[in-house]
Order: structure tokens, then C-alpha cells, then sequence
């Protein structure tokens, strides 16, 4: 059987995830894929530093160029602006397709990276970049592409939610909740990024980018973050029959003139607490999408945390390495084993 080397840029809380599940569950992604995805090497700063997923030593490497030249796929879970972009380019540039998490690059730089590769026939996918583990980018980018969207709103920062959300249930302190949101592996490497807003302003903007079909650039996010939301605020929603929550919005709207054009922005919103978003509780994250014909449609999840993010990568590493290996569209998916079908009285799951 054909095999496709796959290069990972990253071992931290996604990377690890998406190690584990290549080669736990290679048997299996090589029948849904049509050939072996062959890890060839993890690319981390340090290979010495502990881990909290046991994975072969011999895996990790600080040569990130050695694996990307050898590579018929490169996966980028480095986070921040560089080297990830510099490697990403290196990739498209060879003409292998890359599959990101990394929302803060795409949101500064993504135009030139998507230009790039095209010119070098690679793809650069990146479903896990917006609210973790839930299908939001392809249902946007393709299923609702025959669709006019006129609005976009959502949960899409699962640290700011889980430390909201606990402040709201247990009274705690921003400074302990947000320890304890690092520690889960939801936070960024400079949690900055989620408290600020920054995170979710620049999701939005790629919702925005995705849903509105133009170029929504981050400097354009109006954003406001939690880090002055205190706990008598929260009390203070409670008693009102309110919860605070960290909102993204993107919408169409028209200026006083009647002429059409986009806003884009973050802020902590008061909410009825019976409102559908009061009830997305720690790290989850929705997203409501409103479109002319599909009328309101709702998607909800895991939003952060390895294995929940690395179930997104993997989604596009399956359907990228289809089409690498098909030379063209891929296969779609179709039965690759034989289970048998179990009658209602072994069932014994209650609702
Ligand atoms: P992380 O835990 O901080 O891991 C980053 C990894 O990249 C580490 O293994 C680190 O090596 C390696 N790395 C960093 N800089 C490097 C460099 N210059 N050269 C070589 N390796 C380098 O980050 P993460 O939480 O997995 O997030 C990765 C990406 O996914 C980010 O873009 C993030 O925004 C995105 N994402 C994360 C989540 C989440 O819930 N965590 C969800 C969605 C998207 P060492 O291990 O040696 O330090
Ligand atoms: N730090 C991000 C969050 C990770 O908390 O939502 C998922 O993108």
C-alpha cells in the first residue's frame, strides 16, 4: 500500500493528541485514506522537555527543515506568527498541502499563505482553528456556499468561557480559574491572546473572511476582553437573572446611506439566562449561523483541549491526504469494515 509522510510541527497539548491518534489509529486512516499516513518525525524546541502523552523518543527532533523536505503533508501546531509561518511557506512552496490550528497566523497573514499555495498547487486547511473540535469552517466555506449569511455569533474562546463560566457557578477569582484553565490545556501559550479577546477577534475575523465572502482584516475587530469583568459584576448579572458571556459577532449590516458592509467584533455581553449561549458551559464554544435560506443553524462543542482540537486536525488531515493521494478530488468515504448490525434489545443507552 501506497504510505504519505506526514511531518508534525508541534508536541505540545494538540501535537501530542494528533501523534497519538496517527499512530494509534493508523490501520484504520489508512482504509479511510487509501494509503499509510507515515509520521516521520515531531518538530519541538526542546526533545529532552517531559510529556504528558507517551510517545517514541526517537520521534522528536528540532530539525523542523529535514522533516518538511521530506514531507508529503506537514501539519503546523507551533502556534504564533513565526517560525510557523516561514515553515508553512516552506511547505506550500514544495507543494505539500499543510493542515493548521493556528488562527492568530491566518487571521495577520492568511491572504498571502492561501495565495502561496495555490501557486504551488498545495492546500492549506485549518478547520481546528476555530472552536476546537466543532465543524464550523467547511459547513460555512462549502455547505452553506450556494447561501447568503447575514449573521455569524457565537462562543468561540473556550478559556474565556470556562473562566466566566466558573466565576459565575462558584464565585472563584479570574486569577485561579485562569490557572486552572491553563493547566487543562485550553489557554494559549500566552494566555493574553484569550483574556484580551485577541483569540476569538481573530476566529472572528476568518468567520467573517469565510462567511461574508471578502477579507475582514484583524485591525478591523473591535474587541474588548474579560480581564475587567469582576466577580460583583457577575453577581451582579446573576441577581438580574443574567449571565456575562464572551461574544463574537459578525454581521451585515447597512450605514446610514443604505450601503452594505460587514461588522466584525468582541465584547462580554449580558445574556438572559435562558438565552440558548447562557447554557454553553467551561471550555465549549457555539456558533449560530444566520442565512437567508437555511434560516438559524446552530453548532456546538468541545472548543479547546488536545484531543478535541486534534480530532479537527485529523478530519483534514483524512480528506487532505485523500486528495494528495487520489492526484485530484478524493475519495469519499465509503464502508471500510464490516460491523454487525445490533438489534434493539442489546441496546441498554438511556436518554
Ligand atoms: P503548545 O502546547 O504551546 O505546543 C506548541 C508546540 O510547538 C510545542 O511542542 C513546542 O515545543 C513547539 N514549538 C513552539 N515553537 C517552536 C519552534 N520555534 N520550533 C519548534 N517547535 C516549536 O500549543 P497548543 O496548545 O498545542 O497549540 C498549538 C496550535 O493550535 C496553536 O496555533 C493554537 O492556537 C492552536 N489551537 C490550540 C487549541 C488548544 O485548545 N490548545 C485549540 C485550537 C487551536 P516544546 O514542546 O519543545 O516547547
Ligand atoms: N485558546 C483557545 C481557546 C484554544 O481557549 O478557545 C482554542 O482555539
Amino acid at each position: 500500500q501506497r504510505s504519505l509522510k506526514v511531518a508534525l510541527l508541534g508536541g505540545g497539548t494538540v501535537g501530542s493528541q494528533v501523534a497519538r491518534i496517527l499512530l494509534d489509529d493508523a490501520d484504520a486512516l489508512a482504509a479511510r485514506v487509501g494509503a499509510r499516513l507515515e509520521l516521520t518525525g515531531i518538530a519541538v524546541r526542546d526533545v529532552d522537555a517531559p510529556r504528558d502523552v507517551e510517545l517514541p523518543r526517537e520521534l522528536y527532533t528540532t530539525d523542523a527543515q529535514s522533516l518538511i523536505d521530506g514531507a508529503d503533508l506537514v501539519i503546523e501546531l507551533m502556534g504564533g506568527i513565526e517560525p510557523a509561518r516561514t515553515r508553512i511557506l516552506q511547505a506550500l512552496r514544495r507543494g505539500a498541502s499543510v493542515v493548521t490550528g493556528n488562527k492568530a497566523l491566518l487571521a495577520a497573514d492568511g491572504a498571502a499563505l492561501f495565495a502561496e499555495g495555490e501557486r504551488h498547487g498545495a492546500e492549506l486547511n485549518f478547520e481546528a482553528a476555530v472552536a476546537g473540535a466543532i465543524p464550523i469552517i467547511r459547513p460555512i466555506r462549502e455547505s452553506l456556499s450556494g447561501d447568503r449569511i447575514t449573521r455569524v455569533l457565537g462562543i468561540v474562546n473556550g478559556t474565556t468561557n470556562f473562566i466566566l463560566d466558573a466565576m459565575d457557578t462558584t464565585g472563584a477569582q479570574f486569577a485561579d480559574v485562569l490557572a486552572e484553565a491553563q493547566r487543562l490545556g485550553y489557554a494559549e501559550a500566552d494566555p493574553t491572546a484569550d483574556v484580551e479577546g485577541h483569540d476569538a477577534a481573530a476566529k472572528a475575523a476568518i468567520l467573517a473572511s469565510l462567511a461574508f465572502h471578502t477579507r475582514v482584516d484583524l485591525d478591523a475587530v473591535r474587541c474588548e476582553g474579560i480581564t475587567s469583568v469582576t466577580a460583583e459584576d457577575i453577581a451582579a448579572a446573576k441577581d438580574a437573572g443574567m449571565t456575562i458571556k464572551l461574544l463574537a459577532i459578525a454581521e451585515l449590516v447597512r450605514d446610514a446611506s443604505g450601503t452594505e458592509g460587514v461588522s466584525v467584533r468582541v465584547h462580554p455581553t449580558l445574556l438572559p439566562r435562558k438565552h440558548p449561549l447562557a447554557a454553553v458551559h467551561g471550555a465549549f464554544n457555539a456558533v449560530f449561523v444566520e442565512a437567508e435560506n437555511a434560516g438559524s443553524l446552530m453548532f456546538y462543542g468541545a472548543g479547546a483541549g488536545g484531543a478535541p482540537t486534534a480530532s479537527a486536525i485529523m478530519g483534514d488531515v483524512v480528506s487532505t491526504a485523500r486528495r494528495v493521494v487520489a492526484g485530484g478530488p478524493g475519495r469519499v468515504d465509503t464502508a471500510t469494515r464490516d460491523l454487525p448490525m445490533v438489534g434493539p434489545d442489546a441496546i441498554t443507552t438511556s436518554y
